[in-house]
């Protein structure tokens, strides 16, 4: 089971761990998946551009509701292109739709699944936003917003899997290089990704069982959304010298480390290069 899964980088590490086993996924976010099919003229509509002028067309005059409409629209179909990616690629896949930061929904979620499957081996928690700003110019809503969406995210998933009979062997937590090397207008997150491996370690310690962050570097943008490195902040890792994490090597690379990785270490770092 993976939160955050649907979309982003993740969604190509569950292709990878569908490619490797043909295991069951569940992928769980917030995005609702579109009910039925788009209509014709929706459809025809591929990219941001076009559906803002479809939008615009249809009547809607509020900018901002229009981009909020483009962005559902968009994130709408990356879940359902990547449910439909594992299952071409072997893995029967389900969405659910829960929001980490309510804990009653994720235990509920997760009392589902345990029911419908009668058990959960892995939970791969990769819920995550950032919004970066100064310290001096970040609102305290806008540091709890980052750091909820991880840490009490994952507290909650993490507390409902130890409620399992048989609880998940392994959990596999998504943190990143911000946490062990800091990274300007990243406070919040990094303040978060550090708690993240912090609630891993002691999950272990508590149930005996694997709990592994990955504290990644940035990946390589790709498709319409291809995660946070947005092509505005690939070009400024470029200007640093930060080479990206190329999206096939860096699922592969976690899928080795859970098959050979010494699992006593609790955390690691991946990058393609210096930071
Ligand atoms: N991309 C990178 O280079 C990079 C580097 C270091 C670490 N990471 C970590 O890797 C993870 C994935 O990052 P990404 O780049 O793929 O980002 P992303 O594309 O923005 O994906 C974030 C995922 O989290 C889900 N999510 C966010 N808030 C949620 C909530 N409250 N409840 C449920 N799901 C929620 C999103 O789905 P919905 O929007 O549908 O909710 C989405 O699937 C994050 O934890 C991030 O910190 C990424």
């Amino acid at each position: 089971m993976l939160a955050g899964g649907a979309r982003g980088i993740t969604a190509d590490f569950a292709a990878a761990l569908a490619a490797a086993s043909h295991c069951r996924i569940e992928l769980l976010g917030r995005t609702p998946l579109p009910a039925r099919p788009e209509d014709p003229e929706l459809a025809g509509a591929a990219d941001a551009t076009a559906l803002r002028a479809l939008f615009a067309a249809r009547g809607e005059p509020a900018p901002a509701a229009i981009e909020r409409e483009v962005r559902n629209v968009l994130a709408g179909r990356e879940v359902a292109h990547t449910l439909d990616r594992l299952g071409r690629l072997g893995s029967p896949a389900a969405y659910r739709v829960a929001d980490m930061c309510d804990g009653a929904a994720v235990a509920q979620t997760v009392k589902e699944i345990q029911a419908e499957h009668g058990r959960i081996d892995v939970v791969v928690y990769a819920a995550g936003v950032i919004e970066d700003r100064l310290i001096e110019e970040k609102d305290p809503e806008s540091f709890r917003r980052v750091y909820a969406t991880k840490v009490d995210g994952a507290r909650a998933l993490l507390d409902a899997a130890s409620q399992l009979p048989h609880g998940p062997r392994t959990a596999v937590l998504f943190g990143s290089v911000s946490a062990v090397l800091g990274n300007r207008g990243q406070s919040d997150y990094a303040a978060a990704n550090d708690a993240l491996a912090g609630l891993g370690e002691r999950w272990a310690r508590r149930t005996g069982r694997r709990a592994l962050t990955v504290h990644w570097g940035p990946w390589a943008p790709s498709g319409v959304h291809g995660g946070m490195v947005t092509p505005h902040l690939a070009r400024e890792y470029a200007r640093r010298g930060v080479a990206l994490i190329d999206r096939e090597e860096g699922a592969l690379a976690l899928l080795r480390e859970l098959a050979w990785g010494d699992e006593s270490a609790t955390s690691v770092v991946y990058t393609a290069s210096g930071w």
